[in-house]
């Protein structure tokens, strides 16, 4: 009784900071930006056009495809929604002709079927793509978004003094809660202070953001997701402690699905987002997708890593002989020792899978007495891949190989 009163009081205190008890787990959804930018020409582009086409088609597949059941149950407009001119009463107005039945019907529409809504807006005086912003309006754009049954927003950071936002963010957040609609808060504040020069303020992002952005866009495209895994690898401890239920680091969508990356790429991709405890929001047409590739998005135990309920990030212990390696504190812990994820990518891409070799000490794995060892299952097996633990000198380690720009993933389940 008394564990589970401390454990209740840990978990009202984590979320505590926004008041609105979201993403006690990393978000996981559906985004549209990556794969359909603003994409407004609906006369020549009718299937990949930001409209209620697009968005009930994609929410329709989250559910029919299993989707949902895998745990994502967010769907996100992104930028270029709206008309490009508030109404009489200063509300901001979905495109006329995209969302003739405007944002309320959408919001309906995907909570019918169990999922949830999210919205972009931005926190200057235009989105990235130019349509109207949220600075002077963002009590009235918290109160629009409540009523039209948002359960998610994105507030970009565009056109906008980044010198304003550390007031900025936390005050149209206090306008969302004080909407009394819970709604996930996404906040691109970092990464603009970061571009300006600023230092973050850390304790205020956590304290006040859901999800945060860190660094750049992704593309669709191996060298933008390994930039991504670069700098979340150079700065991982640092990162890894801003990060716990209700507040994650975001380094952007899975591209996962579109036309940029192998197999092994995504399944790097895949690997190293779950590891890092960031939101796995797609951005792909999920109507139009390689099974594998939806197998892969729909890998349960992938998934589990993703969204571990002990809620700590990872991050990568060290790079050597071009392999990177990423570890992340995951259930269960048994006799004091807590399981663990690991993941090794390969980013050598001349020729063939790579030998790699770890010591536990180099992946920072305590094997001091008593211990028991682990338990290893192979998460993402390839038939080119392979590993084995051997000890040598006392010492513990790992070779791994693992294939061009792919990933060897490991769940150590503590004995
Ligand atoms: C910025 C964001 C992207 C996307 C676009 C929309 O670049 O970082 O994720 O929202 O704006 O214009």
């Amino acid at each position: 009784m008394n564990h589970i009163f401390f454990l209740l009081l840990l978990s009202l205190n984590s979320s505590l900071a926004l008041d609105n008890g979201l993403g006690l787990t990393p978000p996981m959804g559906w985004l549209s930006w990556q794969r359909y930018r603003c994409t407004i020409d609906c006369v020549n582009h009718p299937q990949e056009c930001i409209s209620e086409n697009l968005i009930t088609r994609q929410a329709n597949l989250m559910k029919t495809e299993g989707y949902l059941d895998a745990g994502y149950n967010y769907v996100g407009i992104d930028d270029c929604w709206s008309e490009s001119q508030r109404d009489e009463n200063q509300r901001l107005v979905p495109s006329k002709e995209r969302f003739p039945r405007g944002m309320k019907y959408i919001a309906d529409f995907i909570q019918e079927r169990g999922l949830k809504f999210g919205l972009y807006g931005d926190f200057g005086t235009h989105t990235c793509e130019g349509y109207p912003g949220s600075l002077n309006y963002m009590e009235i754009d918290a109160t629009t978004f409540a009523e039209w049954g948002v359960d998610y927003v994105k507030v970009d950071g565009c056109n906008v003094d980044a010198s304003l936002m550390d007031e900025g963010y936390p005050k149209f957040g206090e306008y969302f809660n004080k909407t009394g609609r819970p709604m996930m808060y996404s906040c691109s504040w970092p990464f603009y202070l970061d571009l300006a020069g600023i230092s973050p303020n850390w304790e205020s992002i956590i304290e006040n953001c859901n999800i945060w952005r860190n660094y750049y866009d992704i593309q669709d495209s191996w060298g933008s997701v390994e930039s991504i895994m670069n700098y979340f690898g150079d700065n991982s401890k640092r990162l890894a402690t801003y990060a716990g239920p209700g507040h994650w680091n975001d380094p952007d969508m899975l591209v996962i699905g579109n036309f940029g990356l192998s197999y092994d790429q995504s399944k790097a991709q895949m690997a190293v987002w779950s590891i890092l405890a960031a939101p796995l929001l797609m951005s792909n047409d999920l109507g139009n997708i390689k099974l594998e590739m939806k197998e892969l998005l729909l890998n349960k135990d992938v998934i589990a890593i993703n969204q571990d309920s002990l809620g700590r990030a990872g991050y990568r212990p060290l790079k050597k002989s071009q392999i990177s390696a990423w570890k992340r504190e995951v259930s269960p812990i048994i006799s004091n020792r807590t399981s663990l994820a690991v993941a090794f990518v390969n980013h050598n891409d001349n020729g063939t899978p790579r030998f790699g070799n770890f010591t536990f000490e180099e992946l920072e794995i305590d094997t001091s007495e008593p211990f028991n060892g682990y338990e290893i299952q192979d998460l993402l097996p390839s038939s080119t891949q392979k590993y084995t633990v051997y000890q040598t000198d006392g010492r513990y380690r790992f070779e791994v190989l693992v294939n061009p720009t792919g990933v060897l993933m490991l769940k150590l389940t503590a004995k």
